[in-house]
């Protein structure tokens, strides 16, 4: 099932210049960039983007991580997207996160863990709803659309 699904790169990401790394990953796995921009998050959309995890610990220290450097924002699409970003990802705390995922391979810290992407169909649309107007996302047909729908 085609599917769209938000990632983030977080300001750690941006700053280590990772934010490179991190769309090849999904472009290599073949997941669809649709939507791209990068931005420094006002407070009020990290607290709305984030708003299933408050009132726990650490929310005011993530939402200050978060909104502590510039991010860059994509929308990805392809066959179940939110899975494969999900696990391209790894796991949320680094010390755990299989190597070879992105947070395995480049993270040590939880909350300077990279990445961000949506973690179910609901989550994807409300927060590709928060970053993106629907005019700023991009349909287009590659050669390789074709092979998949055969
Ligand atoms: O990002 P993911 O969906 O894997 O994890 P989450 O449970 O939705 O938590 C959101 C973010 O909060 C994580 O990516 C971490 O950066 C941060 N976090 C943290 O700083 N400390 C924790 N104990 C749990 C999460
Ligand atoms: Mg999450």
């Amino acid at each position: 099932m085609t599917q769209r699904t938000l990632v983030l790169v977080k300001p750690d990401g941006v700053m280590r210049q990772l934010s490179g790394t991190v769309i090849q990953a999904f472009e290599q796995k073949g997941l669809k960039l649709v939507g791209l921009k990068m931005m420094v998050m006002e407070r009020a959309l990290a607290e709305q983007h984030y708003a299933e995890h408050q009132g726990k610990s650490f929310f005011p220290g993530m939402v200050d991580f978060i909104v502590s450097g510039p991010i860059v924002a994509m929308v990805l699409e392809g066959p179940g997207a939110i899975k494969a970003v999900r696990d391209l990802m790894g796991a949320t705390n680094p010390q755990d996160a299989a190597p070879g995922t992105i947070r395995g391979s480049l993270a040590v810290d939880i909350t300077r863990n990279v990445v961000h992407g949506s973690d179910s169909p609901e989550s994807a649309s409300r927060e590709i709803g928060l970053f993106f107007r629907p005019e700023e996302l991009v349909s287009y047909v590659r050669p390789v659309d074709g092979w998949l729908s055969e």
